[in-house]
């Protein structure tokens, strides 16, 4: 039996126990936040309980050829290979995670403090093209490639991919930065520039990963300052087929999870029961 069944048991006992508690008492013994909001919310939210227990809520997605059990997956660099993250969370929760590895940008965008030394493939639908041209020739393996937002026209950099092989396209790699000491004079960074991530960042990649999931057909997987299960609902609807979880990993280890755990929620409460019904459906009809 997997654990998220039996935490899912465990819930539902603890609802159940609940209830019958707060029929007899009318109150209840376990404070949360949802008993303190009174009985409406905690009806409301005991229902939700059951009905995820009860229901079948699929979350899972088709990466490219990579069948993920949810969408939710941790970003290179920033959650080593896994395994340092081990005793803080339940890998096996995960729809995936990404090690630190292959990226068209490799010396100026992947890493984004790493000192630049060589040519930044990404930057040019040529160069592009040429690198997964190069891998394609030697793997039959799903390939995921990664784009940076370093480059004037996004589009042109997935369309060139897509047309060399690339089985689906995550987006966004770090946005280039800067920041200034005003008494030395001096750039805070050892590199002068470095890699921005964070929330800082999101309105630019969700606007991205928005533009090129309108013009290729591989999957498209969302990257950029999502920290919790609303930000990665954004980039669902607005095209993405999974997402990826960086710096968030930095300030809580267990978000990944936590995203997860709020998609279903989310679902639930709106008696979505397939995740293929929110991927893409932004409405951009007149208001
Ligand atoms: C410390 C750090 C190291 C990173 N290393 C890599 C890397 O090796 N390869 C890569 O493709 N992306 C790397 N990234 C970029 C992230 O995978 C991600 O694309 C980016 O940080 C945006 O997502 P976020 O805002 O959720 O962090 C790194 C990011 C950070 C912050």
């Amino acid at each position: 039996m997997g654990l998220t069944v039996v935490c899912r048991m465990l819930k539902q006992s603890l609802a159940i126990y609940q209830y019958l508690f707060y029929k007899k008492f009318k109150f209840c013994c376990i404070t949360s936040e949802w008993m303190l909001r009174g009985s409406g919310s905690f009806f409301v939210k005991l229902q939700g309980l059951l009905t995820m227990t009860q229901k079948n809520t699929n979350l899972s997605v088709d990466i490219g050829g990579i069948k993920l059990k949810n969408p939710v997956m941790t970003a290179s660099g920033t959650f080593g290979y896994a395994s340092e993250f081990e005793h803080l969370l339940d890998l096996n929760r995960l729809g995936a995670f990404v090690v630190k590895g292959l990226s068209l940008e490799p010396s100026k965008g992947s890493c984004p403090n790493v000192k630049s030394g060589g040519i930044a493939f990404g930057g040019y639908p040529e160069t592009a093209a040429e690198v997964v041209r190069a891998v394609r020739k030697r793997s039959t393996r799903p390939m995921m490639v990664k784009l940076s937002p370093n480059v004037t026209d996004i589009t042109e950099i997935a369309r060139s991919v897509e047309a060399e092989g690339a089985d689906s396209i995550s987006l966004i790699n770090t946005i280039t930065g800067m920041a200034i000491d005003v008494e030395t004079r001096r750039p805070k960074l050892a590199n002068i520039t470095g890699g921005l991530s964070g929330p800082a960042i999101k309105p630019v990649a969700l606007r991205m990963v928005w533009q090129v999931a309108q013009v290729v057909k591989v999957p498209v997987i969302g990257i950029g300052g999502i920290m919790t299960a609303k930000d990665a609902l954004e980039f669902l609807i607005a095209g993405a087929a999974a997402v990826q979880i960086g710096t968030a990993n930095f300030i809580n280890p267990h978000t990944a999870i936590d995203i997860i755990d709020g998609i279903e929620a989310f679902m639930v409460e709106r008696d979505i029961s397939d995740i293929a019904d929110i991927i893409g459906t932004l409405n951009v009809s007149p208001r």
